[in-house]
């Protein structure tokens, strides 16, 4: 006799669950940094640099301490004095914290004013004289690699040009001679343009040293507490155990709240020298000037065709601009993250890349903004040239594509670039989104159309990602390997608590690691509280960024609660007075095998885990997991837009976007198409309005929400969403990440929608954003339309 308990309704894997964190969110009660004060706490302003490159000759700073209220004025003279003018990347370059011989992009910190009250920090930052001598500003990969240019970097000792890194995967060998076998030969030169996170909330943080304990508790915006404490205390040379990060409420991060910033570590070295709490939070211009931005890659495209459509081979070079100081994060294998992603969902028999990494003067770039290190641009890259192969063979989008999809069989899958597929339905994804979108009818519509003078066009993007860093073999950040972690304590009442070393900035983990608690024991999800974010309580983990949470402290969480399950037996066999191995469980309950009847529910077992235990049991229930997953998990989507260009405006409107996302098993659905909308509406906005670049000067164009656009509800079209499940062969409970995929693959459907409606023209692309002058250039005067210069890609 069953007394399962329903998934469902206890808020289990598959439940809509409402989110809780929302509770406190919508009626203004989150904690967020600015919102939290502390006794005695001192505010600082940072001195941003106006000029992108520029020589320091002086610094006068007698004005700024003359001001009332002011506690400390700190330059990067001050700091080169304690050795700690400069800290190391993530990425294991430099950079400075505060300018000492130069400045090298706008925005960057030259000093930093503490003073008792905000106003009071901004006056005095405006009170300090600088004396720049300007120099010549590289703002491209083209002026960087000019034989004559200035060498941005010279504060390093090697560094004799602006070369940060050359990289290289793939078999080039074997894959020009694959392109001497090639029928036709597709090729392609775009930009994916520089592109800023911008969080609603900006970046800051509150250090308070107390020379008492000496223990140093900073409250941070990060998405990655732990890591943050590594590279504390290796700038400020204080044990790790005396160092307590805690992330609060975080108003989105997408990337952004991943690096270390000079601001976070000047306010730590303010409270030390002054014993004193220090807040710092930038505004939205010092935000968007000058902490990580993302993107920024320029692609020479090649691939090699058989007439019947078969892909035998793609070539890929690439040049990165990643502005002064080389800080990205990614696995320290991979210099240029995972653009050799690109290409994982197609039957694909060599490939090369190759990637050129330049310092320009623009601030640091390359943060994996909603992005698995780089998928962003690969995916974009793949999808975009697709599209371009198609039409130079004269073949249907969607069939070409079908064409050289993996197969369901043909699992697992080693790319071209060396990656392991594991599983996916790639062609019924696709055949889902072309039947939801009505392909046929839409292709006869459109000619229709186009005898009235119309332009209809549609776009397609399919793609697989890898998602849920880890595997600790190959991925790690400054050494320190990508795995992560949960704590799972239930108290006596059955009710628990759970920690992860992941950290929720809007995802709503809070939400759904209880529903994988109630999944795997029974309790309800309303009975489970999740904290993240804080070091001192939370078990080590590498933070959420690149969707890698479901995949790996999600998965924790399964591995957590699974041990307490094991524990958990032990209790009930005592309770029932039988042997373990005579038990069975179904949800939330264990039961005699030979008498269903007789049986513990987990509550009942966890009381006894304080009140009747068998002799011999150690009290208690509770345990930790760190889970290092043997793969990455492989989500795959397929993207339709459908579109109308305007022949006489080069505007373009959204007609139609279909997404079919495969994430394997949904731990919330309402979540998961929350997370995929969006994407969806950030990969509209790339395709269709957002750019942040920069003048000859290097002033930075989209400093402000006026030039740097976020869609609202108003301009964002309305999405049409469907679900493929393909759970994931390794995943405790078969789930794939999704918080990204969205975004990396939705601005090819767009932008290759646009390119079809235009097709006749032979423009084989527009560079992002296609604003309506881009495409009505591109329209009248029948040329690729690029907002940066070509870059040699020798
Ligand atoms: O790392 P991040 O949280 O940004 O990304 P994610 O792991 O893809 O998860 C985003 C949100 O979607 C989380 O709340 C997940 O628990 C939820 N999700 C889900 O409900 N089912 C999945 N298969 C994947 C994610």
């Amino acid at each position: 006799m069953s007394q399962a308990l329903d998934e469902i309704k206890i808020g289990g894997l598959g439940a809509s669950r409402k989110r809780v964190e929302d509770n406190r969110f919508i009626r203004g009660k989150g904690t967020y940094l600015d919102d939290i004060v502390l006794p005695g706490m001192l505010h600082m302003e940072i001195l941003r640099s106006p000029l992108a490159h520029a020589r320091i000759r002086s610094i006068d700073t007698s004005k700024a301490w003359e001001i009332p209220g002011v506690r400390l004025v700190l330059t990067g003279e001050m700091l080169a004095s304690r050795n700690l003018a400069w800290m190391p990347t993530l990425s294991y370059d430099t950079q400075a914290v505060l300018a000492t011989d130069k400045v090298r992009f706008q925005g960057q910190e030259v000093a930093a004013v503490i003073a008792d009250d905000p106003y009071i920090a901004k006056d005095a930052c405006e009170a300090i004289v600088v004396d720049y001598e300007p120099l010549p500003v590289i703002v491209n990969p083209t002026q960087a690699l000019a034989e004559d240019a200035p060498v941005i970097r010279d504060d390093k000792e090697n560094q004799h040009d602006n070369v940060v890194f050359e990289w290289q995967v793939g078999d080039k060998e074997a894959t020009d001679r694959a392109f001497e076998q090639a029928d036709v030969i597709s090729t392609l030169d775009l930009h994916y343009p520089r592109s800023h996170p911008s969080p609603i909330e900006c970046c800051g943080s509150i250090a308070d040293f107390n020379r008492a304990t000496q223990k140093l508790t900073v409250y941070l915006t990060t998405q990655a507490p732990h890591i943050i404490r590594a590279a504390v205390a290796l700038v400020a040379e204080l044990p790790e155990h005396m160092i307590r990060i805690i992330a609060p409420d975080i108003g989105g991060g997408f990337g952004n709240k991943v690096p270390v910033y000079p601001g976070y570590v000047v306010s730590i070295l303010a409270s030390i020298l002054l014993e004193r709490p220090v807040k710092w939070i930038e505004d939205k211009t010092g935000n968007l000037i000058s902490t990580g931005f993302g993107r920024d890659i320029y692609l020479h495209g090649e691939m090699a065709l058989r007439k019947d459509g078969k892909i035998l081979a793609v070539r890929m070079h690439t040049t990165s601009d990643h502005g002064a100081f080389y800080s990205d994060a990614q696995p320290s294998k991979f210099r240029i993250g995972l653009l050799h992603s690109a290409f994982s969902c197609y039957d694909i028999p060599v490939a090369y890349l190759h990637n050129r990494g330049v310092y320009t003067n623009k601030a640091p770039g390359g943060v994996a903004y909603r992005c698995s290190f780089r998928v962003t641009e690969a995916m974009y890259f793949q999808e975009r040239m697709m599209h371009a192969a198609a039409n130079d063979l004269g073949m249907d989008q969607a069939e070409f594509r079908r064409i050289n999809l993996v197969r369901d069989d043909d699992f697992p899958h080693r790319t071209a670039f060396g990656f392991l597929t594991d599983s996916g339905q790639y062609v019924k994804c696709l055949d889902k989104a072309l039947e939801a979108i009505g392909y046929e009818d839409f292709l006869k519509q459109k000619e229709e159309a186009k005898k009235q003078g119309r332009l209809l066009g549609i776009g397609i993007s399919t793609m697989t990602e890898p998602l849920g860093a880890g595997n600790s073999r190959e991925f790690d950040i400054l050494g320190i390997k990508m795995f992560d972690s949960a704590e799972l304590r239930v108290h006596i009442t059955g009710r628990a608590l759970l920690r992860t070393g992941a950290k929720t900035q809007g995802q709503g983990h809070e939400t759904t690691w209880a529903q994988i608690v109630a999944h795997e024991l029974g309790i309800p999800a309303e009975d489970v509280v999740v904290e993240e974010g804080d070091t001192d309580t939370a078990p080590f983990g590498m933070g959420t960024y690149a969707s890698r949470s479901t995949p790996v402290a999600g998965a924790a969480v399964a591995m957590a609660a699974r041990k307490v399950r094991a524990k958990a037996r032990k209790l009930a066999a005592h309770l029932l007075e039988v042997s373990e191995e005579d038990l069975e469980w179904e949800l939330g309950r264990f039961y005699v095998r030979s008498a269903p009847e007789r049986g513990v529910s987990i509550q009942e077992a966890a009381a006894a885990a304080y009140s009747n235990m068998p002799d011999g049991l150690e009290p208690g229930l509770e345990a930790v997991a760190y889970y290092d997953p043997p793969n990455m998990t492989w989500p795959f989507a397929a993207y339709v837009v459908t579109v109308e260009v305007d022949p006489k405006t080069g505007v373009w409107d959204v007609l139609r976007v279909v997404a079919v996302d495969d994430c394997g098993v949904r731990i919330n659905p309402m979540i998961v198409e929350g997370q995929i909308m969006g994407g969806l509406t950030e990969a509209f906005a790339k395709a269709s309005m957002q750019y942040i670049t920069f003048d000859a000067e290097g002033n930075c164009i989209g400093s402000n929400y006026m030039d740097y656009l976020l869609p609202t509800a108003w301009e964002t079209p309305g999405f049409e969403l469907h679900e493929v499940v393909t759970p994931s062969p390794h995943h405790p409970f078969g789930a794939k990440g999704v918080g990204e995929c969205a975004t990396v693959g939705g601005p090819a459907a767009f932008v290759n929608a646009v390119l079809d409606a235009i097709k006749d023209t032979g423009v084989r692309n527009i560079d992002m954003p296609l604003l309506p002058h881009r495409v009505y250039e591109a329209l009248t005067e029948r040329h690729d339309v690029s907002g940066a210069p070509p870059v040699r890609m020798d």
